[in-house]
């Protein structure tokens, strides 16, 4: 535990090295991630790019958990914060720490994140104030879809700047240690980022924030649609086709498996 980038620590980069954040939700990757990123996020994203839900709404306490777990069993060096999850938080601050507290037991990570801004400053006070270190997550919040009426890109006018910046202020005066900016226009997440005193993790925001996230799979080539603010460092979605195609073709000629991948009899004597 001692050689894990803190809490304190993400907080003292506001204006300093930027912040390298990834989503990941499994053991295997958390172990590549390890050694290159600063934070890594067991999204809530996750009901939507692993389990194929249409929206965040669905994810459970349960899914984060189990996510949760099998991603610190792979992040030894790197922070890892957790979604909480829709109906999760929203009802009241004990509800919100009750679950909050159970996703810190029964997963060991270092903190949570929740959506919201002026409306969750309340909540984000309570469970910093009770031990529980909290990421704010304000612009385009997935969990408000439904209010949205899609994946909206936020504050591209001046009029809906106001409301946006006394999010940010709320949750990072209540104790927030950072606060990403999702899906807003770039003035204002520079803006922003400016105001308040907490590091903001941009994405589809601006890069002037302290940090970047990006959803793992999306970065990696993953995603046959992703949006504009994805940019693909690799084509993983193309590989895996090939590779399953390949060895299609090798079964089915009998071609695999070959001398190498096979068992011979121990030798008599
Ligand atoms: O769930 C998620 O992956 C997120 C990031 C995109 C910030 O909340
Ligand atoms: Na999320």
């Amino acid at each position: 535990q001692s050689k894990r980038i803190s809490v304190p620590q993400i907080r003292a980069r506001k204006g300093g090295e930027p912040i390298v954040c990834l989503t990941c939700y499994h053991a295997h990757t958390a172990r590549l991630l390890d050694e290159h990123v600063d934070l890594m996020l067991v999204g809530d994203s996750l009901g939507m790019v692993i389990h194929g839900l249409e929206t965040t709404l669905g994810v459970t306490m349960e899914m984060m958990i189990l996510h949760g777990q099998a991603v610190m069993r792979g992040a030894k060096k790197a922070l890892v914060v957790v979604d909480m999850p829709f109906g999760s938080y929203e009802e009241s601050p004990q509800l919100a720490f009750k679950n909050a507290a159970r996703i810190l037991a029964e997963t060991g990570c270092q903190a949570v994140k929740l959506e919201g801004g002026v409306a969750m400053a309340e909540t984000v006070a309570y469970l910093t104030s009770r031990g529980i270190p909290v990421m704010g997550h304000i612009g385009l919040t997935p969990q408000r879809i439904q209010i949205f009426g899609g994946f909206k890109t936020q504050g591209r006018t001046e009029a809906e700047w106001p409301a946006i910046e006394a999010d940010a202020k709320a949750i990072a005066e209540a104790g927030a240690f950072a606060l990403t900016l999702e899906g807003m226009a770039e003035p204002l997440a520079a803006k922003i980022t400016k105001e308040i005193t907490i590091p903001t993790i941009g994405i589809g925001a601006s890069p002037l924030c302290d940090g970047q996230i990006l959803v793992m799979e999306d970065m990696l080539g993953l995603n046959p649609t992703p949006p504009k603010f994805v940019r693909q460092y690799a084509e993983m979605g193309a590989d895996i086709e090939a590779a399953v195609k390949a060895y299609a073709a090798d079964v089915r000629a009998r071609t695999f498996p070959g001398k190498e991948n096979v068992y011979p009899m121990k030798k008599a004597g």
